[in-house]
């Protein structure tokens, strides 16, 4: 059976298509619109996934009429009511939790797990807990709109100035130039228990007055810690109920990679599938549906501009110009470039950060990620576990000698591969390390800061013309 799964109507639509245990294309909508987190699918995008297969079935991420009632009831963004639709097929639909959960469980390799869904809100929970035996999924414990962490976070985001929904990742990047003590006891005061907060996030905080430049970075600091706390107790209690020691996170809170760390002190193993927010769910809608453990390979599901992969253009062109921009293969699934839609860099080079962040228009204290041969990253990283999608915030070991990769807490963001993960990848890290000593590079992703990563050989083009700078594929 061929299934298409559908996430529309919010944030960062999103289209799949699974057989049976295969998935054989997953998108996003807005790297074919060009509209960053666009609401709906489109049309290019639905013939692109077409062209793996005809589907027997729709699975929908929601459930549409009870999200109209919250929308009626509760207010907030986002419409109900999805666009696209197959005449003729059976569609079903499931609810934004499950859809999550499926996402996250399905993918994984546990037979056995508790699951934790966190974010701003789906048709009306914003935190649940389930547990995924076999096959089975089942809801342990949901907690309602207001209390919500994924509203907490972004409420803040707000306050400082960033757009909510979006730029959370930001805030996140900021706490580390910030005093989180300065403001410690106010964020906390909003959010004094995981169950409990003294304040509906989802108005926007606005009694907090003018906030200097400075202050913008210690708020930051502040609320990633009160969400640390609260998270570390949440998953405790999620760890004691269901007594289970795999866990699978999801939801967008589960994108916070300085937390997300803290999480291997409480559980053996974790996994996040690397597409944890909504735009992930078209995918678990999918497996909700097939109701069964599907195989997850790597995230290039997306649009296909085939070739080999470049290894040696890439060494060549980073070793003589410190930076390449590369596109080829299939596009990732999910929010980060992991080497096919990817800004690769000399990590060795101190200035090497300003001119990527000038290459895509970003703030110039935005930190940028290592990506690591895995069998090298214990020597360069505070870690014992892989993180192939760069879920993890971890302690640099040596920052003298990749200053451009380290960000200013004396942290990164670690991309692990191996071999089999991206045979490519692995191999442009060895010459590199061959040459060098350094079995590392810089690694983002090929876009201009606000807008959708390069997809196709059109997008190529237009950055070759606009930014006169070439992209190896
Ligand atoms: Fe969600």
């Amino acid at each position: 059976m061929i299934i298409l799964g559908i996430n529309e109507t919010s944030h960062d639509a999103s289209v799949s298509l699974i057989k049976d245990g295969e998935i054989l294309f997953a998108g996003h909508a807005e790297r074919y619109s060009k509209q960053k987190n666009d609401w709906y699918v489109n049309d290019s995008l639905i013939i692109n996934a077409l062209q793996y297969g005809t589907p027997n079935a729709i699975a929908y991420y929601e459930k549409p009429l009870l999200k109209a009632s919250r929308l009626a009831l509760r207010g907030g963004s986002g419409d109900w009511k999805p666009q696209f639709n197959i005449e003729g097929i059976p569609r079903k639909s499931f609810s934004h939790h499950y859809s999550h959960a499926a996402a996250g469980y399905y993918t994984s390799s546990f037979n056995d797990a508790v699951i934790v869904v966190l974010d701003a809100m789906g048709e009306y929970n914003t935190s649940t807990i389930w547990v995924g035996e076999g096959d089975k999924i089942k809801l342990k414990y949901k907690q309602n709109y207001p209390v919500s962490f994924g509203l907490f976070y972004s409420a803040f985001t707000q306050l400082i100035g960033l757009m909510p929904n979006q730029e959370e990742y930001i805030m996140m990047g900021m706490a580390a130039y910030g005093d989180w003590q300065k403001y410690y006891k106010k964020v906390d005061e909003y959010f004094p228990s995981y169950n409990q907060q003294k304040y509906n996030f989802h108005k926007g905080i606005t009694d907090w007055g003018w906030v200097s430049e400075q202050d913008k970075f210690d708020i930051a600091a502040a609320v990633q810690m009160v969400y640390e706390q609260r998270l570390n107790s949440f998953m405790r209690m999620a760890k004691d109920m269901t007594g289970k020691k795999n866990l699978v996170f999801m939801g967008g809170c589960a994108l916070n990679s300085s937390a997300n760390t803290l999480l291997w002190n409480i559980f053996d193993m974790i996994w996040i599938m690397p597409n944890p927010g909504d735009a992930g769910s078209s995918l678990g809608a999918a497996a909700a549906l097939y109701g069964k453990h599907i195989e997850w390979k790597d995230p290039y599901l997306g649009y296909d501009l085939g070739g080999e992969y470049p290894i040696q253009k890439i060494v060549d062109g980073i070793l003589k110009d410190g930076v390449v921009a590369v596109a080829t293969g299939r596009a990732e699934y999910g929010p980060r470039a992991l080497g096919n839609r990817s800004i690769l860099a000399d990590p060795r080079d101190p200035l090497i950060k300003d001119k990527v962040n000038l290459i895509k228009q970003r703030e110039l204290f935005r930190p940028f990620a290592p990506v690591v041969m895995a069998d090298h990253a214990p020597k360069w990283f505070n870690m014992d576990f892989e993180s192939p999608y760069m879920q993890y915030t971890v302690k640099c070991l040596q920052p003298d000698k990749i200053p451009s990769v380290v960000h200013a807490d004396g942290t990164s963001r670690v991309q692990t591969v191996t071999k089999e993960q991206h045979p490519g990848l692995y191999r442009v890290l060895n010459k590199f390390y061959l040459q060098t000593g350094v079995p590392i590079l810089l690694n983002t992703s090929l876009n201009i800061k606000g807008q959708p990563l390069l997809n196709d050989e059109h997008d190529i083009g237009s950055w070759e013309l606009n930014y006169e700078k070439k992209i190896i594929s």
